[in-house]
């Protein structure tokens, strides 16, 4: 009986207490009876790995406009615009001030720290890997899930067209409501020209391209019920110099001139700073290499944590290597998220303290022991016939989820900003976006380094992005670019 009642007791501290989180005080910054909506115009920027917190920003007329057509509306909507358009800034000032449920996600760690959100894997209780819309089941997300108004998304470039179904299925079941996303506000914000969703092997290809018509969030089902609203958001923030816009640009479409590329590949003669510099660099493999080179650097003593591997598993298939070794002073990131919400995958810190089995890290200032983790390889595989995919667990790799990141893969970058930085492309890219993203994380030319000239391969553009972009009806933000 008594455990009935400690149940039912945690049951409701644990409702309340997600009633606060989703509803968030906002009472600072719109008046909750007032009628009209008033746009408080100074946000901060605190986000940035490099360079001063806390950075004023003055919204745009064009982020204001579309703030208000958010938060005034129920209306779900893309907002894209090229790299560093202030998309990720509109997402966070609108989930600050509206005065709405909102919960913000993005498909990796990364992004959601960027925003301050969670991942789409975490918030929805989906498993990794292809989603089965079948036996797709409501657990204890739904409490939660039911009480959204608008869920916000960044980085949609890199969600699979099955974990927008997904989402439209787990938000109808929570809401009692056919309408789609259950009749909440989805608000989705990227930019296609950036990172593609992953994909791991070309069975699922096969499966997207036969189930969907193909891998990228516009080829979701639910779009077959409610249309694709586009807003295009103009003015670039990232950078100021219109040379380096119009270099990035052009990469991004993959159209450039030998004028623009020369001026670009200036910058692959320079003498590359000792000190302050992230190297963004296209695989694992050469950002392992990077980060040896600096640890050999550091004069403290050297400690090797060796991972417990169990089944078949090769070498760099997991995100956690084999054998770590660290220094006290080496800079990492963690590789998972926490469980306690301490950090994120992606989260940057300096290991403080090392002993043969405990590692503590420094994040903002504060300490923390950080327990090991445990990754699970799968296997696919697509049966047409059926047209069903079933996976199995083939291994286990158990490690502690930190790694080296003096220098990080341009995917684990995306989203972010930086004074300065190196782009190392010489392991070759492997995606759509690649070279585009690691170029336009910088904000001036001049803060750019790279490792060597950038080839012709190096710009690669997904046909499939090209054609929906062209032939979508794209709207502009129909107001003057002025700051307010
Ligand atoms: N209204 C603004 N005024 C001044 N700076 C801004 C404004 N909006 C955004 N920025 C700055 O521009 C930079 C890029 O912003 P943000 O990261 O939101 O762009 P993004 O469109 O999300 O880029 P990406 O496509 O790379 O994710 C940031 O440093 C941000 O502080
Ligand atoms: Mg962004």
């Amino acid at each position: 009986m008594n455990w009935i009642l400690l149940t039912i007791f945690m049951s409701l501290v644990i409702y309340y207490s997600e009633q606060k989180w989703i509803r968030n005080d906002k009472s600072e910054a719109i008046k909750a009876d007032s009628d009209e909506v008033v746009i408080p115009k100074i946000i901060t920027d605190n986000n940035r790995i490099q360079g001063s917190n806390n950075i004023k920003i003055l919204l745009s007329n064009e982020q204001s406009t579309l703030f208000n057509i958010l938060e005034n509306t129920n209306r779900s909507m893309f907002i894209t615009g090229k790299a560093g358009t202030g998309k990720s800034v509109l997402l966070k000032f609108f989930k600050e001030h509206s005065r709405k449920n909102i919960v913000s996600v993005a498909p990796t760690g990364v992004a959601a720290l960027n925003i301050g959100g969670q991942t789409i894997h975490s918030l929805f209780k989906i498993y990794p890997g292809v989603i089965d819309l079948r036996s797709l089941k409501l657990g204890s997300e739904k409490e939660l899930i039911k009480h959204i108004d608008t869920l916000l998304i960044d980085e949609i470039s890199m969600v699979r067209a099955d974990l927008i179904d997904a989402i439209d299925l787990k938000l109808k079941k929570a809401k009692k409501n056919k309408l789609p996303f259950g009749g909440v506000q989805v608000v989705m914000f990227g930019d296609l020209f950036q990172l593609p969703p992953i994909l791991s092997d070309n069975a699922i290809k096969k499966y997207f391209e036969e189930t969907y018509g193909g891998y990228f969030f516009f080829n979701a089902n639910v779009w077959e019920k409610t249309s694709l609203e586009v807003y295009e958001l103009s003015r670039i923030f990232r950078q100021k110099d219109d040379k380096f816009i119009a270099i990035l640009n052009a990469i991004r479409t993959g159209y450039i001139g030998s004028e623009l590329i020369e001026e670009l590949n200036k910058r692959a003669f320079q003498n590359i700073p000792k000190t302050n510099l992230i190297t963004l660099a296209a695989t694992n493999n050469s950002v392992n290499r990077i980060n040896a080179t600096k640890l050999s650097e550091l004069k403290d003593k050297v400690y090797e944590y060796k991972a417990d591997i169990e089944g078949a598993i090769k070498p760099n298939e997991f995100i956690a290597e084999q054998t770590i070794r660290l220094k006290v002073g080496s800079q990492i990131m963690l590789l998972k998220n926490d469980q306690e919400k301490r950090w994120v995958n992606g989260t940057i810190g300096v290991i403080s303290s090392l002993k043969p089995n405990e590692i503590k890290v420094k994040l903002n200032n504060v300490e923390h022991k950080i327990p090991k983790a445990t990754w699970t390889k799968i296997k696919y595989t697509y049966d047409s016939d059926s047209n069903r995919v079933s996976e199995e667990a083939v291994g286990s790799l158990t490690q502690y989820p930190i790694r080296l990141a003096w220098a990080i893969t341009i995917h684990k970058s995306q989203g972010q900003t930086f004074d300065s930085c190196l782009v190392d492309l010489s392991s070759g890219i492997f995606a759509h976006g690649q070279t585009y993203v690691a170029l336009s994380r910088c904000r001036t030319l001049k803060g750019l380094y790279l490792k060597s000239p950038l080839k012709d391969s190096e710009i690669k553009v997904a046909s499939e992005v090209v054609k929906f972009m062209k032939f979508t009806k794209t709207l502009p933000v129909n107001i003057d670019n002025t700051l307010v």
